[in-house]
């Protein structure tokens, strides 16, 4: 079996001509959602990431504000800044890009954010609110997934379901998610015993681990639906040809930048057992980007009691 590949590139623009329309509607009622986007330092991938999210607010009609604060800032000066953010009312929804500087308390500074204006879907109270299965902001990759799963036709209900990483971002929303849309889930991770016989039993693996092309060929049951979500950074030129071989497309990235971009499957070996896969990048990526911007018309509609 060759596996389908999944055009999450696709899929992401149908989403945002949707929540375009969305803004059009909401503009009727002279609403504007206004997203802000904090950035500590200036990591280059953060920085275009943000970049990336400042500009697809604009293409569609999103009022957006992009926060570039020094690498030095305290715990207590971003928090400062959070809690303006909080009362701007030109502001639906924050997103404070990670990861933030060691010295910062992250937990701090995520439950500064107002849950209503919280498009991460990170705070506490958004994250408990899923679990409990209320309509609630949720994080935008693991959203991305379910309609990436939705808008293919995948069959969640009783299907088995594993996700392979258990972070606060990804795999505990994406695991009460897939949970909700009954699936049976299980979660597994670098502690599990036996990880390969584990993933096998799942007809949709979420890949989430964050470990370059982890997810192997024994890792995956024959015609199952295999989601990578990883994003690593691939720069060293022999792991490059073991993962890509001579694929041009990618060697003439590695020549321009350095690296290439890889996911926690090793997409070579597992499309050929897969149904369906999601490439990396074109994936998951371009997903989580569309479903902030759901995500900050939903905030916008919801605290104005729309
Ligand atoms: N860094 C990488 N991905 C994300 C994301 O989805 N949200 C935030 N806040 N930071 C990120």
């Amino acid at each position: 079996m060759t596996a389908a590949f999944i055009n999450g590139t696709k899929i992401a623009e149908d989403i945002k001509i949707e929540v375009a329309r969305q803004v059009k509607d909401l503009s009727r009622r002279g609403v504007q959602p206004g997203l802000a986007v904090v950035l500590v330092g200036d990591d280059a991938a953060s920085s275009a990431y943000v970049n990336l999210k400042a500009k697809t607010c604009e293409q569609l009609g999103i009022y957006s504000r992009k926060l570039t604060i020094p690498s030095t800032v305290t715990t207590e000066e971003l928090l400062w800044e959070v809690r303006k953010l909080n009362d701007d009312d030109k502001i639906d929804g924050i997103l404070v890009q990670l990861p933030l500087p060691k010295p910062v308390s992250k937990h701090t500074i995520l439950e500064g954010v107002d849950p209503q204006k919280d498009v991460d879907g990170f705070h506490s109270h958004n994250l408990g609110s899923l679990l409990l299965g209320h309509e609630t902001l949720v994080a935008c990759t693991p959203l991305g997934v379910m309609e990436l799963l939705y808008r293919t036709g995948v069959e969640i209900e009783g299907a088995n379901a594993v996700v392979l990483g258990r972070s606060d971002d990804v795999g505990k929303p994406q695991a009460a998610l897939l949970m909700h849309a009954n699936a049976t889930v299980t979660i597994c991770h670098s502690k599990t015993r036996n990880l390969p016989k584990v993933t096998r039993q799942a007809d949709i693996l979420v890949a989430a681990i964050g470990k370059v092309a982890m997810v192997t060929q024994d890792f995956v049951k024959p015609g199952a639906v295999v989601i990578d979500v990883g994003t690593n950074k691939v720069a060293d030129r022999a792991d490059v040809q073991r993962l890509f071989g001579d694929d041009e497309v990618r060697w003439k990235d590695f020549e321009k930048r350095g690296y290439v971009w890889a996911g926690d499957v090793d997409q070579r070996a597992v499309k050929e057992v897969a149904s369906m896969l999601t490439p990396v990048p074109g994936g998951v990526g371009p997903m989580t980007i569309a479903m902030l911007m759901k995500n900050t018309v939903k905030a916008a509609r919801i605290r104005r009691g729309l």
